[in-house]
């Protein structure tokens, strides 16, 4: 098939097409910079079958394809708090521009939606039936309420012109190629821990988050995609933990002895999030299968490498990392 990846030379995003190169697929990466990377596909430029196209989704544009995975929106608070009229803009230009397209072209899309529409959730775990708790008018909502808005565009385009939609509320996810920058927390924690600085935890450390790794995650958007039903599907991984958990965590694995410093939370940070999956299981037979521990080896292995271009390339952890089996190019 020839698949469109738009936000392809992001996080997520490169890994999928890592997935799709190497299933063969021909693939268009769309991306315009904001927060990916060539690097990140370096090794599939000179592949006959694929192509990178620098383009700003909020601008139209014409490719045939089969199927279209709209990534395209940064991702991370500190990114899409940025210039928060364009992370809008993004959402909601952006994904009435790329169901247009699949309109035309009679492509499947799939929308990489968050679970960031369930806001601040009054129910625990969330369930997709689950409608939200989000403030319209808060500093995240050019994100939440920009990939609400996204889904019912995608939903509109089913109901008014058949487009095959398929939508997945993506809970946090981590792994190798994260930005050493970009506020996120497990990012975060490498990065202060590697450095030898405190790790920096907003708010008392009570409050919990899900911890998915990229390869799986990356399998559940797959199988949403190419199977019968469109959503919308939690995929995350339901193993909650505190923040302090995983602060701990990541100091047992670099040292031991780093600090941990508290500093007031931010506006609207959830208390609680933990992804109900039974729908992604009954309907995509799918589940994570990397646990924390393991998936934090991975990540520490990546960001040792980038941030210290040592010998860590070489680990243990970095060679069984199931991303890095999958970054051999075709020949
Ligand atoms: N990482 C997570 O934990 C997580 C959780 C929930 C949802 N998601 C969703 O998954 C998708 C990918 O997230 P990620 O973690 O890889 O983020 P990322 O920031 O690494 O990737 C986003 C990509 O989109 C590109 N982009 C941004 N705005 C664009 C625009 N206007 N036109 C073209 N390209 C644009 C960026 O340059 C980048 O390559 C996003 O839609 C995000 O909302 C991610």
């Amino acid at each position: 098939m020839r698949i469109l990846v738009t936000g392809g030379a992001g996080f997520i995003g490169s890994h999928l097409i890592d997935r799709l190169m190497l299933e063969g697929h021909e693939v268009i990466c769309l991306d315009n910079f904001y927060t990916g990377h060539k690097r990140n596909l370096l090794k599939w430029f000179d592949h006959p079958y694929f192509e990178l196209i620098r383009h700003d989704v909020t601008e139209p544009i014409r490719l045939e394809v089969d199927q279209i995975y709209h990534l395209a929106c940064p991702a991370s608070p500190v990114h899409y708090q940025y210039n928060p009229v364009k992370t809008i803009k993004t959402n909601v230009i952006g994904t009435l521009n790329m169901l247009g397209l699949a309109k035309r072209v009679k492509a499947r899309f799939l929308l990489a939606s968050t679970s960031e529409v369930y806001g601040d959730p009054e129910v625990h775990p969330q369930t997709e039936d689950y409608r939200g708790n989000v403030n319209t008018i808060g500093i995240r909502s050019c994100y939440d309420e920009g990939k609400r808005v996204a889904e019912t565009l995608a939903f509109d385009y089913y109901r008014q012109n058949d487009v095959e939609i398929r939508v997945a509320r993506i809970f946090n996810t981590y792994g190798p190629r994260m930005l050493e920058n970009d506020g996120r927390v497990v990012s975060n924690f490498v990065v202060q821990a590697l450095r030898g600085i405190p790790l920096t935890i907003y708010g008392d450390g009570s409050q919990t988050r899900s911890f998915c790794y990229a390869s799986d995650l990356v399998e559940g958007l797959m199988r949403l995609m190419n199977g019968d039903h469109q959503g919308p599907v939690n995929i995350g991984n339901p193993d909650e933990y505190t923040i302090l958990q995983l602060a701990e965590a990541v100091q047992q694995k670099i040292d031991p002895s780093s600090a941990i410093r508290f500093e007031p939370l931010p506006q609207d940070d959830p208390r609680r999030r933990k992804p109900d999956i039974t729908r992604a299981k009954e309907w995509l037979g799918w589940q994570p299968t990397i646990p924390l521990q393991q998936g934090l080896d991975y990540t520490i292995a990546d960001f040792r490498a980038r941030m210290f271009d040592s010998e860590a390339t070489s680990s243990s952890a970095a060679s069984e990392d199931p991303l890095r089996d999958r970054v051999k190019p075709l020949s």
